[in-house]
């Protein structure tokens, strides 16, 4: 039986929308082998059990690629990633197939395969690739395959994730998106996205609060995240660096000093006496080593 240990994922990172992604160290662990029948546990009561389960459709799917068939699979899931919040629990199970079905087969596919496969499977990769390779991944998709370059950060920040107690599926916070937008807001995010990563590498962190601004999907979204603009206000004024919707949302992510102590603390009194008592604080760092084998 083998052991994964798979990170959660921000996406977006503010205006890097379906390009920019980063790990993070909070973890799902999934122990597999191959079975002649499907056998899962899941600690989670709304994790699929039989052959819907994503873990399996993406180890079955990398056997298909390697011209193998899978018959069944033994998994047994621990998942703190929580689902449909928009911290990459689907490509943490993606991730989780291909990489188990890989090993299991003696790693015929590489690192880019694993990372095409990852994003075509989940259809775009900034979730997916730093899920696989960890540290922050800028990432293009040309429908096949990924162009990418991971790099690893170590830095004074933390991300302060706030969680609702409430999901938003990503195919819904997809339909709301414009199909078309100006030249001017494509100049406006695209300026702001490579501000990000240059900023957050070099240690400019005064940039990140600009950096993370967006015109293609934050604007739509906060529609669909209750108390939202709440949640952005409190979090400057508790001295931030920056806040933007993680992934697809409802997590909003805050970007802080590891010198602000006393952030999260903050956070939940502010939230608490504004009536959130329901959103999680989470205080995380960026992972950098992706995906491995415990
Ligand atoms: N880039 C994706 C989105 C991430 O914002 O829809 C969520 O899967």
């Amino acid at each position: 039986m083998i052991t994964l240990q798979i990170p959660a994922t921000s996406a977006n990172l503010g205006a890097g929308f379906d390009a920019l992604g980063l790990a993070l160290e909070y973890y799902n662990t999934v122990q597999m082998e191959e079975s002649d029948q499907i056998e899962i546990s899941a600690d989670h009561p709304n994790v699929p059990t039989d052959e819907h389960n994503l873990i399996y459709i993406s180890a079955k799917d990398l056997y298909q690629v390697c011209g193998k068939k899978l018959d069944g699979l033994k998994l047994i899931q621990h998942d703190q990633i929580p689902m449909t919040r928009g911290l990459g629990s689907s490509s943490a199970c993606i991730v989780a197939g291909l990489v188990g079905a890989n090993t299991l087969l003696g790693n015929p596919l590489n690192t880019d395969d694993l990372v095409d496969l990852a994003a075509q499977i989940e259809g775009h990769p900034d979730n997916t690739a730093p899920a696989l390779l960890g540290g922050i991944v800028t990432a293009v998709f040309d429908g096949r395959r990924v162009h990418w370059v991971k790099q690893e950060v170590y830095t004074k920040l933390r991300f302060i994730a706030m969680i609702p107690d409430f999901e938003l599926k990503t195919e819904k916070a997809r339909a709301c998106l414009p199909a078309e937008v100006s030249h001017k807001d494509a100049v406006y995010n695209l300026s702001r996205a490579a501000l990000f990563s240059a900023s957050l590498l070099t240690g400019k962190f005064e940039n990140l609060r600009t950096a993370t601004h967006d015109k293609l999907h934050q604007p739509y979204r906060m529609a669909l995240i209750p108390h939202a603009r709440d949640v952005f206000d409190i979090a400057y004024a508790h001295g931030a660096y920056a806040v933007y919707i993680s992934g697809a949302g409802p997590t909003l992510m805050a970007i802080v000093d590891e010198e602000n102590t006393y952030f999260s603390g903050k956070m939940r009194f502010s939230l608490d006496n504004a009536g959130l008592k329901g959103w999680q604080v989470h205080d995380l760092r960026i992972d950098n080593q992706g995906c491995v084998l415990l």
